[in-house]
């Protein structure tokens, strides 16, 4: 059973302009002589990015209890991650936990993730992910964006899921697919000559209902979580992306701590890095098992089919974005550390 979809939105744009009047120039206003900060996320409460934001409260209110009282957000109740965006440049969200590909129309440097088969193995990501050089790359624009990543969230491996079962390439041909924005999103789907439908997470579900889409592309926790296993039966594992979720901070609030307390805000976004990255992996056996109870099969396929259909885009993409240059090479030497 799904909430309606207009009534979310609605209680979106409720609660997204009460913070608009109560939260400008960077922090979320005071109650009880606190400074309230909020944060934002998509996903449902037992999902890893939410127990990383629960790990980043619990830190800053044990080490400074006086001072902060931090307010999670789940479920996009203020708004698809996109639009929360522009709350986090005006300062009236502090937090957000946002896809990189959701990031790729404010900074270009971004989009690095969205190429396919960027990376050889699981461990190369997260590895890649969780290197402070990574951060401090990605952070170069951060004055102008209005926003600085502190942590990175795994988000596992993309693969596409659809109504027919994906078994080659072929079986992608004319296909629509929902991914997330960015124009190397169209690019990749192109290239695997199906069509590119970019939508909000949260509109997922009802495209597929309705047919408006044959598939999406996704970690397994989409299958529950989201309940796209209750539309769509198969998973099939090309393994053709990994995008960390950043938790990013808005500059208008971190820029204006004092020192002692911006410590300890960086401090709190380590603990909430460690907490996701420990809670991730049960989390997808766990989605596995879960979408198999409800009708899900996973397919495996020849990986390398997939990815020689896509590879001569990460050219194309060079070529088109060389400042991505720098980072490209850093994900390559990931990959041959392993
Ligand atoms: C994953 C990811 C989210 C993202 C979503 C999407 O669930 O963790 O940050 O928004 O995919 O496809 O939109």
């Amino acid at each position: 059973m799904r909430i309606n979809k207009f009534f979310c939105t609605a209680i979106a744009a409720a609660v997204a302009s009460a913070i608009a009047l109560t939260g400008c120039g960077g922090d979320g206003g005071s109650s009880g002589g606190k400074q309230l900060v909020r944060m934002s996320h998509s996903q449902i409460e037992s999902h890893p990015d939410h127990i990383g934001l629960e790990a980043f409260k619990k830190y800053v209110e044990s080490k400074l209890p006086d001072k902060y009282d931090i307010t999670i957000y789940p479920n996009a109740t203020l708004g698809a991650n996109e639009k929360v965006l522009e709350l986090i440049k005006q300062g009236s969200v502090q937090y957000l936990v946002v896809s990189t590909a959701n990031i790729e129309s404010f900074d270009k440097l971004y989009s690095l993730f969205s190429i396919p088969y960027l990376f050889t193995s699981e461990s190369a990501f997260e590895k890649f992910i969780t290197d402070p050089k990574t951060m401090e790359a990605l952070s170069v624009n951060s004055k102008t964006n209005g926003f600085v990543p502190v942590a990175s969230f795994t988000a596992g491996v993309r693969n596409f899921y659809s109504k027919t079962p994906i078994r080659s390439v072929a079986d992608l041909s004319g296909k629509k697919f929902r991914v997330q924005a960015g124009p190397t999103n169209v690019a990749m789907m192109q290239a695997f000559g199906a069509a590119a439908t970019p939508m909000s997470f949260g509109e997922v579900y009802s495209a597929l209902q309705q047919s408006v889409i044959d598939g999406a592309e996704n970690n397994e926790l989409a299958l529950t979580d989201q309940k796209h296993g209750e539309v769509t039966k198969y998973y099939t594992y090309d393994m053709h992306q990994m995008c960390p979720d950043l938790l990013v901070a808005s500059n208008a609030f971190i820029d204006k701590l004092s020192p002692e307390d911006r410590k300890v805000f960086d401090e709190a976004a380590k603990e909430a890095e460690k907490a996701e990255f420990a809670a991730w992996h049960k989390a997808v056996d766990d989605a596995k098992a879960k979408a198999t109870q409800m009708g899900v099969e996973f397919i495996t396929v020849d990986v390398n089919e997939f990815r020689n259909k896509v590879l001569p885009l990460h050219q194309q993409l060079l070529d088109a974005t060389p400042e991505l240059k720098p980072l490209y090479e850093a994900a390559e030497a990931a990959n041959q550390a392993g």
